[in-house]
């Protein structure tokens, strides 16, 4: 089948991030709240094969890009099945994972050879006092040795996503871009944005300057990127072997170049990070709908995927956290 999926605003969708769990082992200040219980049931969970089944229909329908997200993934049991599962469907040309890096370093050579292409991982700070002031946790050196082993086992890029938090980690920024020129990572400085309590209680922060303020300091050049490239601006070193990347949701939102929806470990299609619009394709996929009826919902759902999110005109909108969403 040659498919595509194009949203009401034109926008053709063919990215989807696939939040595998909503557990995560750290606590981070901005997403997932100390003592949080309310985690989805495993009884929910899709299973893998069912997983597979919905990104393979995905795929079907012009999606060549998935990426897997939680939580953390790498604390959903047997990943790298699921990932030898997606990896080969013809039409998917990139299969990236998001994750904290703390359990990493014990995975990173299965997941490149059962063929994940991109890894993007979280870290805020170098410092191991801030970075447990934020995680809260003790782990600083774990996602160290986790980027140590990507490395070895061959995956580029490696993306860095570092949350910028005033009166927190504001003093890393620096020594987190010169960690990035020197291991040759991609760095990018994000806003945090206002996704349930935890998120909402982070103070506003621009950066829509910082890119260049620190393109000059280290010698970077603009870099151009592909319309598809995603949400972040870039800039790089002449080598071209690292650079710097600035994600500004808050302001200067970046809906209009949006091509992605997600799905929730419990088979929820999220049509905006921002947004409460859904269809579940979980209770229909276990209802036993066949392929048509379930690429029909999702065809449906992209129909309804709203034009924006509206974080800054109603930041207390989205009760759920970002690991409940999925990156
Ligand atoms: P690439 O595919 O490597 O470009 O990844 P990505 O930047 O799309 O994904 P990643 O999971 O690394 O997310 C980086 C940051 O961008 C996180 O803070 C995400 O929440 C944010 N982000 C990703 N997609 C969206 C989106 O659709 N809308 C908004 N507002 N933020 C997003
Ligand atoms: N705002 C911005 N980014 C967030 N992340 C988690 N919560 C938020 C938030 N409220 C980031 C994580 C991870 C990425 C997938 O999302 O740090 O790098
Ligand atoms: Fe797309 Fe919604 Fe993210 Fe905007 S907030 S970029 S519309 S998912």
């Amino acid at each position: 089948m040659s498919a595509e999926l194009i949203d009401p605003f034109n926008r053709r969708i063919d990215y989807l991030r696939v939040s595998v769990t909503d557990r995560c082992d750290l606590r981070c200040t901005y997403c997932l709240p100390e003592g949080f219980k309310d985690f989805e049931e495993p009884a929910h969970w899709l299973d893998h094969a069912e997983m597979a089944r919905l990104i393979g229909l995905f795929v079907q329908l012009g999606v060549g890009k998935v990426r897997l997200t939680g939580g953390e993934p790498l604390l959903r049991r047997g990943l790298t099945d699921l990932v030898s599962r997606i990896a080969p469907l013809p039409g998917l040309r990139d299969l990236s994972l998001s994750s904290n890096g703390t359990q990493l370093a014990r995975h990173a050579q299965a997941l490149k050879t059962a063929g994940v292409t991109r890894l993007n991982i979280s870290l805020d700070s170098l410092n191991p006092d801030c970075f447990a002031r934020i995680t809260g946790r003790d782990g600083l050196h774990q996602v160290i040795a986790g980027l140590a082993a990507a490395k070895a086992a061959g995956f580029a890029p490696i993306k860095l996503n570092m949350v910028v938090l005033a009166g927190q980690n504001l003093d890393q920024i620096e020594p987190m871009v010169e960690f990035a020129l020197r291991e040759g990572f991609v760095l990018r400085l994000i806003e945090p944005m206002p996704l349930g309590h935890t998120g909402q209680r982070m103070p506003a922060i621009d950066l829509t300057r910082l890119g260049e303020t620190l393109a000059a300091r280290f010698d970077l050049l603009p870099r151009i990127m592909p319309h598809d490239a995603g949400p972040a601006r870039y800039w790089t070193d002449p080598a071209g072997s690292a650079s710097i990347g600035v994600i500004t949701p808050m302001s200067q939102h970046f809906c209009e170049s949006c091509n992605r929806v997600r799905l929730t470990v419990d088979g929820t299609l999220l049509l905006c990070l921002g947004q409460e619009a859904r269809i579940e394709l979980g209770p229909l996929l276990r209802a036993g709908a066949s392929d048509a009826e379930l690429i029909a919902a999702i065809q449906a759902g992209i129909a309804s995927k709203p034009e924006r999110h509206e974080f800054n005109e109603a930041p207390q909108k989205i009760v759920r956290f970002m690991a409940q969403t999925g990156g």
